[in-house]
């Protein structure tokens, strides 16, 4: 099997890579290619896991290329893990948002819509090359905005482009732990967009434990989620939400103190990796320890600034163990490759699961996975102040499509202005503005 990384000089490749050495079975993957732009970035990941591999007899086998179409012919699966604009242009996403007012953050509002304008343009060209030069391949989609990039790649590869985020699973075993189950044997109830869904259910054994953990407020404030969103909202609710949620539910408190760090996320890891990179440079420079070192000083500061807010303090040593979107990569491909079926919260088109929505729009949802692909599972509806925002959030990703398809400036600002966290047009009018100022990447939307 021939895995393909796009993004192959990113810090997470490690994990991926990691999660690969452990798979001995017949079938695994036995080669790997990075693709990246950046050649000193793909040099620096190369010297990691070589690392890694040391020992490691049937260790899959590592090159490197920056020619998209050399990386792309003859992979059987393509991992897109890019990064438009790299974390200054994260940085720069969640900065311009947060100087209006709004939300500035990767994946969710004005920093998102930012985020997938510029993206999806590359991600339909990368869709398009491969139903052209890898028409068997499957794609499993890691860049974010993960759930909008999916969908706009799906309208050339269909079903076999997969989108995979590591928080529903997350969320799902903090779920399981507190309630003493086994979090590989839970069966979890989930359903949403990417970043914006809800734990409905989580059966062990066949019974659902979800009541016994609304019913019990000290249980509910055991773990991240229940701190984050407090026994209270959680029980009005009747769910637990994705921790991304907390930007909807807790708005105000998150811009404010977004506002007041010294430093956002993007620019944090702006500095951080390029520090990493830096090191690297120097070929005596023990690449997996400085990667490790690294890597846990990220992890460290998770969404430390949300923690803050909440007053949630340190995240549990547990919820930064590894497992996260690696294992999600790997469980996806294995069960696709050698049909071991699965069970996985997955990126995929809606079919006829959420009524409210067409059958292209992808949603995230539990889906049963086979050598034919990821199937969603049928579940219960969502209530409706749930599916508002879901329709709402799914509307502006279309006219986010839409603008990058166009290329009309009016339909971007559109985007931005149907955002129920940008609150008014005029604003919206000023984001377009400075994102258009700030990236080079969003030249383009200057036609209409
Ligand atoms: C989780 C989400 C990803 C997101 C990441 C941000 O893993 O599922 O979609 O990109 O967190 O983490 P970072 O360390 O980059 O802020
Ligand atoms: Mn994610």
């Amino acid at each position: 099997m021939r895995l393909t990384i796009l993004g192959g000089g990113g810090f997470r490749v490690p994990l991926v890579y990691g999660a690969l050495l452990g798979d001995h079975a017949e079938g695994r993957v036995t080669r790997v290619t990075l693709h990246d732009l950046d050649a000193g970035r793909l040099a620096a990941v190369a010297r990691v896991l070589a690392e890694q591999a040391e020992g490691i007899p049937d260790a899959p086998q590592v090159t490197v290329t920056t020619d998209l179409d050399e990386a792309l012919t003859g992979a059987d699966f393509v991992f897109s893990a890019i990064r438009v604009g790299g974390l200054a242009g994260r940085a720069a996403d969640e900065r311009e948002a947060l100087a209006e007012g709004v939300l500035g953050q990767e994946t969710v509002g004005a920093g998102g819509i930012a985020y997938g304008l510029r993206t999806v343009p590359l991600a339909v060209d990368i869709a398009q090359r491969v139903a052209r030069l890898a028409p068997d391949a499957w794609v499993i989609n890691f860049t974010n905005p993960a759930g909008l990039v999916t969908e706009a790649m799906s309208r050339h590869l269909g079903d076999r482009v997969i989108g995979i985020c590591d928080s529903p699973v997350g969320l799902g075993r903090r779920i399981a732990r507190v309630l003493g189950g086994d979090p590989g044997k839970a069966w979890i109830d989930y359903v949403g967009l990417n970043h914006l869904g809800w734990v409905r259910g989580l059966s062990i054994d066949g019974r659902d434990e979800l009541p016994r953990l609304l019913g019990d407020p000290a249980l509910l404030e055991s773990f991240e989620e229940g701190k984050l969103f407090g026994a209270e909202w959680l029980q009005s609710l009747g769910m637990i939400p994705n921790e991304y949620l907390h930007y909807y539910y807790f708005n105000r408190e998150a811009v404010s103190a977004y506002q007041g760090a010294v430093q956002t996320r993007g620019a944090f890891l702006h500095d951080q990796q390029s520090r990493f990179y830096e090191e690297m440079k120097d070929p005596a420079a023990p690449a997996l320890a400085t990667w490790d070192r690294t890597r846990a000083e990220r992890e460290a500061t998770y969404m430390a600034e949300n923690r803050e807010v909440a007053g949630v303090g340190e995240r549990d040593a547990c919820d930064l163990e590894s497992g996260g979107y690696e294992q999600v990569a790997l469980s996806l491909m294995r069960a696709i490759a050698r049909n071991e079926r699965t069970t996985l919260i997955l990126n995929v088109r809606n079919r006829t699961t959420l009524s409210a929505l067409d059958s292209d729009a992808v949603i995230e949802v539990p889906c049963l996975v086979d050598a034919g692909g990821a199937h969603p599972v049928s579940v219960a509806p969502l209530p409706d102040h749930a599916t508002g925002l879901v329709c709402s959030v799914k509307a502006v990703e279309r006219e986010v499509m839409a603008a990058a398809e166009s290329a009309s400036r009016a339909t971007a600002v559109k985007a931005f202005a149907l955002h129920p966290l940008v609150d008014s047009v005029t604003v919206a009018r000023r984001l377009v503005d400075r994102y258009t100022r700030e990236h080079p990447g969003l030249a383009y939307l200057n036609r209409k």
